[in-house]
């Protein structure tokens, strides 16, 4: 780091920078891009771009695109080449790399044809070294990378350099690892599906761009960003390699900056301006360093971990204590929707009115229980008008076997019954749909059709157990969905209206919703969006006066413990039937069995609802079998975290 690295920034050993959203940090790149090419455009010379696929870049490549509709920037003497393909696909295969990069970019903007380079997934296994060597000797004759783009897999991958890759590997071709193959399995419409192998750059390629820019966005990355930004070097995270690179720079928004020391523990690398969010943060992190209950936290634990200042400003510590204990003792409570007639001062939500209308927004049917299905079920128990709104149908998550199966009973159905049922017809032309699909085919409406049906019967079920009356839920089938693929999901004008719509006929006097951290690129990500944009339609409409809106979270990942703004505690009983809700969400367990270190979604629910509870009872609150966390939707502008200097 050199001398004029802000002390906040020490130990980040690539320059980070946190963009205000994945938007805005897809416009920078693409602006740099575009001063690049005209620049040697000037020159004469070509623009040699290593690029990336995967959700990651979707937003640049869109920026290029208009870059090049609006502003004439011409890719006539630009020479691309691709990062990895998966092995044993054909380009027109929907999940091949080729075929994701025509796509998004080569198919709209004037490059060359001749001047796209992506490796060949499709040369036998004894050729794949030739051709791989060929890959590299092009790479050079090119004139080497100029710039090369990348987005990091959350094993730590960068290109398909798993953990294990050395610095100085090559093109070559590599075994998956199964985390890799779990996360493309909503592409490849289930895990079976998904290649074991394909073929990459090397770290040692990727390595001799001249200059390097990583993308990440979304909580998942947050860990393995931190680590690649501020561990040593190592083979069990490629990722990490980067760091002795002259010219890399990691673009971040605020969600996968979030485990970076200077974001999560800022007081660690500096000074910092003590507000309350801050304090409660910093003691509950203390509490847990030092394995004490807050109440037990000494002057001498403060001083010893780089808290001193604290103390001083709003010390001493007992006092200190005592007020963050009581903090976080505020936060729980067994009345999500409030307690009616009670003194709500020191409660997560208001008394009044009582009952309330609640909304639960649901990204696909499974987000609901999976993120709050304890919940759910006591706010229906305590008498709130509660309608929970599916966003999307979540079809293209139903793998064909569900589909056949479906289709198989209602046939046997037809059959059994004296007279043709109405959807025996549907069924038949479904069942013949699905037998003449080959691997891979994009599913023609009736299966989608279909597939959102067998969600919404699941959906049913898993809220009968919740105590949610049929008459209660409501299927949105966003646009957005219907008409799209993964990757390709853009938010369209009748997404926000259809919100709007339900959120005007509803009133609520509570919103729940997830997505906020997510890739804003997933089903997840993108539905927050779009309520994001609902409520500011909405905002001068009178009910959102008595409105507030909580963010649940999706069983992969907690709220931060000082973040956390309501926690509902769940029985024994709840949190078993919270696992038999998810349960019925039969087409989304794991197609393949599941190796010891994945889990399915129920599992990771219990364990999660289990761990907060648990690190509730640590830090000398209460101790309760689950707890489901909750925290408030920041105010339109106010930042979240605060971004590091
Ligand atoms: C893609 C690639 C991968 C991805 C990484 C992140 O060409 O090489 O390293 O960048 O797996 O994937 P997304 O962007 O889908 O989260």
């Amino acid at each position: 780091m050199n001398s004029y690295t802000p002390e906040s920034q020490q130990r980040e050993r690539i320059p980070t920078e946190i963009c205000s959203d994945a938007e805005a940090g897809c416009l920078r790149l693409a602006g740099e891009i575009a001063a690049l090419i005209r620049k040697n455009d000037k020159a004469g010379r070509s623009t040699v771009l290593g690029l990336a696929t995967g959700s990651t870049p979707v937003r640049l490549y869109r920026q290029l695109i208009r870059l090049h509709r609006e502003e004439g920037l011409s890719f006539r003497r630009v020479i691309t080449f691709n990062l990895d393909e998966y092995y044993g696909l054909p380009r027109t295969h929907p999940e091949s790399y080729w075929r994701f990069m025509h796509e998004q970019l080569f198919n709209h903007i004037d490059i060359p044809p001749e001047n796209v380079n992506v490796p060949d997934g499709t040369v036998p296994r004894g050729e794949v070294f030739e051709s791989c060597r060929k890959y590299e000797q092009k790479i050079r004759d090119a004139g080497g990378l100029d710039l090369q783009v990348l987005g990091i897999g959350r094993t730590g991958h960068v290109g398909f350099n798993e953990p294990g890759s050395g610095r100085d590997s090559r093109t070559r071709l590599v075994t998956l690892d199964n985390l890799t193959r779990r996360d493309a399995a909503r592409d490849f419409l289930g895990e079976a599906n998904v290649p074991h192998h394909a073929i990459t750059m090397g770290v040692g390629t990727i390595l001799e761009a001249r200059e390097i820019v990583l993308l990440a966005w979304g909580e998942a990355k947050a860990r393995v960003l931190a680590a690649a930004v501020e561990q040593p070097p190592a083979d069990s995270l490629p990722a990490s390699f980067l760091q002795g690179h002259p010219a890399v720079r990691f673009l971040v928004d605020a969600a996968a900056a979030s485990e970076l020391t200077r974001v999560k523990h800022p007081w660690l690398v500096g000074s910092v301006d003590w507000t309350p969010a801050l304090a409660r943060r910093a003691v509950v992190w203390l509490a847990q360093q030092v394995r004490k209950p807050v109440l037990k936290l000494l002057e001498e634990h403060y001083s010893e971990h780089g808290m001193a200042e604290l103390l001083i400003e709003q010390g001493p510590a007992y006092q200190l204590n005592i007020r963050i204990f009581n903090e976080l003792q505020h936060t729980i409570t067994g009345w999500p929707g409030g307690k009616p007639n009670a003194d709500d001062t020191h409660r997560p939500e208001r008394a009044a009115p009582h009952p309330k209308r609640v909304v639960v927004f649901s990204p696909e049917p499974s987000d609901d229980v999976l993120g709050m299905g304890g919940t759910l079920r006591r706010l229906v128990e305590q008498g709130h008008e509660v309608t929970i709104i599916y966003q999307t149908s979540g079809n293209l998550a139903v793998p064909d076997e569900e589909a056949a199966m479906a289709t198989d009973l209602m046939l046997e159905l037809s059959r059994s019954a004296s007279g043709q049922p109405a959807g025996a017809e549907f069924a038949r032309k479904v069942h013949g749909q699905l037998g003449a699909k080959a691997a891979y085919d994009s599913d023609p409406d009736e299966i989608r059709r279909l597939k959102g049906l067998i969600r919404r019967g699941e959906a049913r079920a898993a809220l009968k157990i919740c105590t949610v009356e049929p008459g209660q839920i409501r299927f949105a089938d966003l646009p957005f969905y219907e008409k799209g693929r993964y990757r390709q999901f853009r938010i369209g004008d009748a997404d926000v209206a259809a919100v709007v719509a339900l959120l005007r006929e509803l009133k609520p006097h509570q919103v729940f919703a997830t997505g906020e951290l997510d890739d804003p690129n997933s089903v997840a990500g993108i539905c927050f969006e779009i309520i994001r944009q609902a409520l500011a339609v909405t905002r001068a409409d009178a009910w959102t006066k008595d409105c507030r809106v909580w963010l649940y979270r999706s069983p992969a990942k907690e709220w931060e413990t000082a973040e956390i703004e309501m926690a509902v505690p769940l029985s024994p009983r709840e949190l078993a039937w919270k696992i038999q809700a998810i349960y019925h969400h039969k087409s989304q367990r794991s197609q393949s069995p599941v190796g010891a270190d994945l889990q399915e979604a129920w599992q990771q629910a219990e364990m999660r609802n289990r761990a907060t509870a648990k690190i509730y009872d640590q830090l000398g609150l209460a101790e309760y079998e689950a707890i489901e966390a909750f925290r408030r939707l920041p105010a339109e502008g106010s930042q979240r975290r605060p971004a590091g200097r």
